[in-house]
């Protein structure tokens, strides 16, 4: 398939391992134990292939990479791949000793996440005591050694009247660009909604609140804002469109067109182990399932959004609509929209600051 592009970017979820149990985790329920997880040889091997297919940039995330034993190792071999690393931690494992030899081994950014800007309400959304204060200490680490950082920021009602603060930490610990990421609903995200979903009037406030530091930080702290979009008149466009620009590895060898694919379950996913990326991204019928813009119903091709949102997100569609092939329920044209607005309504109306932590069971056999 000629017109298909190769892809920018590749999420390596090294593990589902994490010391932290944030209940906005868009990892999916059934987290993969470490018995399951791809070997340190399989995952370079990855990255090679990875780079020969055109792969720019390497997300080694998770679980919390550091997690992995090996994290050094693998940051080496994608180094030597070629490949523009960046490392999404909580900061929990990295010691100052960890951070040298990361470093030494070529890391080239690290994207902190950030829960909140106090010990108390920090410790409680990511559900470890303490976790706010060694990241803390790590974020200075970083700072000292001059690595390139991103504070990224997970947003929603129980940290959005935050956010002035959260800027102004960014900035105090040396942070070059600021994600103020609001949460997507996938995965524990979405047994959270409850709890998470914020309020138009947080909506609004956030929307000016950013606008605003982006004019006053120019040439200081670029950000990247993913808004609310339960809230918005039309969807994202996920991953810049199915198959087309990044693709996703599970700690278990599964190759995914995004994070949350395996919710789609009449698709089937290669895995690492058994076939090559190239073979992968070209020819899978997953990642061809939804490619361009073909499958989507006249509500999308009858818009002038068509090649902006590409009908927004597979995942989203299927979670909210009951079709992934359906206009993502979140655009206002979409006949499923008031589905959305119906959850709006009923969490509004009931809303729960309780949390159903995240936590590692064996995945089912
Ligand atoms: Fe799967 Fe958006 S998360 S397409």
């Amino acid at each position: 398939m000629t017109s298909v592009p190769p892809p920018i970017a590749m999420l390596a979820e090294l593990t589902h391992r994490c010391p932290l149990s944030c209940p906005y985790c868009s990892n999916p329920i059934a987290l993969h134990g470490k018995d399951t997880e791809l070997e340190t040889d399989t995952w370079a091997r990855a990255f090679d292939e990875a780079a020969a297919l055109g792969v720019l940039q390497l997300h080694l995330s998770g679980g919390e990479p550091a997690s992995r034993p090996d994290l050094v190792e693998l940051t080496r071999a994608a180094q030597e791949a070629g490949l523009y690393t960046n490392l999404i931690t909580s900061g929990i494992g990295l010691t100052p000793k960890r951070l040298d030899a990361l470093e030494e081994a070529g890391l080239d950014h690290i994207q902190l996440s950030l829960q909140g800007t106090k010990a108390a309400l920090a410790d409680r959304i990511g559900g470890y005591t303490g976790g706010f204060d060694r990241k803390m200490s790590v974020a200075k680490e970083i700072s000292i050694r001059g690595i390139p950082l991103t504070l990224n920021a997970v947003m929603h009602r129980q940290n959005l009247d935050d956010l002035d603060r959260t800027i102004d930490m960014a900035v105090e610990l040396g942070a070059r660009r600021l994600e103020v990421a609001c949460v997507q609903f996938h995965g524990w995200a979405t047994l959270n909604r409850p709890a998470l979903l914020p309020t138009r009037e947080q909506t609004i406030a956030t929307k000016k609140t950013v606008a605003e530091a982006e004019a006053r930080l120019r040439g200081t702290l670029a950000f990247d804002f993913v808004p609310p979009d339960y809230y918005s008149d039309f969807p994202k466009a996920c991953m810049g469109g199915w198959g087309s620009t990044g693709l996703n590895i599970s700690p278990d060898g599964k190759v995914l067109p995004c994070h949350a694919a395996e919710t789609i379950e009449h698709l089937s996913f290669e895995n690492i182990r058994d076939k090559s990326l190239y073979e992968i991204w070209y020819d899978s019928a997953a990642f061809n399932a939804y490619r361009g813009t073909d499958f989507l119903p006249e509500t999308c091709q009858s818009c002038d959004r068509l090649n902006i949102d590409f009908g927004g997100c597979r995942c989203q569609a299927l979670a909210i609509a009951g079709d992934a092939s359906a206009t993502d329920p979140v655009c206002r044209k979409s006949p499923d929209h008031p589905k959305v607005e119906a959850l709006l309504s009923e969490v509004m109306a009931n809303p729960d600051d309780s949390f159903t932590y995240r936590k590692l069971a064996r995945t089912p056999q």
